[in-house]
């Protein structure tokens, strides 16, 4: 079942998604976190990390699993998800490093580290609550639009779109690497709850289109419609075909 929360911008669809989060840590503090990338989730990061320092969140326990990471950077590249892990969260909270998993994208065999990251997922316990962004092309994690839907984590080639659209974080767009490890589209619908955040017009297709028209894996996020328990956090530009063409959605403001 999916459930819509409509938010008025960007801070305030951070800082609902985040509340969810902030709850799920209450309930269980040794949650499994499915964590994302992206201009996305950054804000709900940042309440997560103000909550924590304002003495209302303890991560001590909390464990997290990372959606994807691109093959061939640098740990130390800024543009590596590992980087961007840390900067934007790890760094600023009481979680303890070997908690935080993240498929290894420099392995030297990249078949048996994707098939270990899925193993690790199913030891840590499965994932309690998984935060997902969307792609333009309805991309979730690096699953890319195909023929099929991959079902556990593996290597991925990107997509002349998806590379495109990733190149503002890179000098030049012959940077963004061609090839990435992502969890797949199995192990995010495996995951008990699911938190997707989406803000902004150029993402209103990707939305209408994975939520209110049928199932294919060209639209990789159009899976989500046979999980149980998703809640899309998106601001009005982001829902504005949703809106716009009068879907019944279960909501709340
Ligand atoms: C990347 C990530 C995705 C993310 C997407 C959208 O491709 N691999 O997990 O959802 O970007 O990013 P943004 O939130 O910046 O639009």
């Amino acid at each position: 079942m999916t459930r819509f929360i409509i938010a008025r911008d960007y801070e305030d669809m951070s800082e609902k998604a985040a509340m969810l989060f902030l709850k799920q840590i209450n309930k269980k503090d040794n949650s499994l976190l499915g964590l994302a990338t992206g201009s996305s989730p950054i804000g709900i990061y940042r309440n997560l990390i103000k909550w924590h320092k304002e003495g209302l969140l303890d991560f001590s326990a909390v464990k997290t699993v990372s959606l994807d990471e691109y093959v061939g950077l640098l740990v130390s590249d800024p543009q590596s998800y590992r980087h961007f892990m840390d900067e934007n969260l790890f760094n600023h909270i009481n979680i303890k490093m070997e908690n935080t998993h993240i498929p290894n994208g420099l392995a030297a065999n990249l078949e048996t580290e994707v098939a270990e990251y899925e193993k690790r997922i199913e030891m840590l316990g499965g994932i309690d609550m998984q935060l997902l962004g969307i792609g333009r092309n309805a991309h979730i994690g690096f699953n890319e639009p195909s023929d099929s839907f991959a079902t556990d984590t593996h290597i991925v080639k990107l997509t002349q779109d998806t590379r495109e659209a990733n190149a503002r974080f890179f000098n030049s767009p012959n940077e963004v690497p061609t090839k990435a490890l992502t969890m797949g589209i199995g192990t995010i619908m495996r995951a008990k709850k699911i938190v997707l955040v989406s803000y902004g017009v150029n993402k209103a297709d990707a939305l209408y289109k994975s939520f209110f028209e049928n199932t294919n894996p060209r639209v990789p996020g159009s899976i989500l419609q046979y999980h149980a328990d998703v809640t899309v956090v998106a601001d009005r530009a982001a829902m504005g075909r949703i809106i716009d063409e009068g879907m019944d959605i279960n909501c709340s403001i």
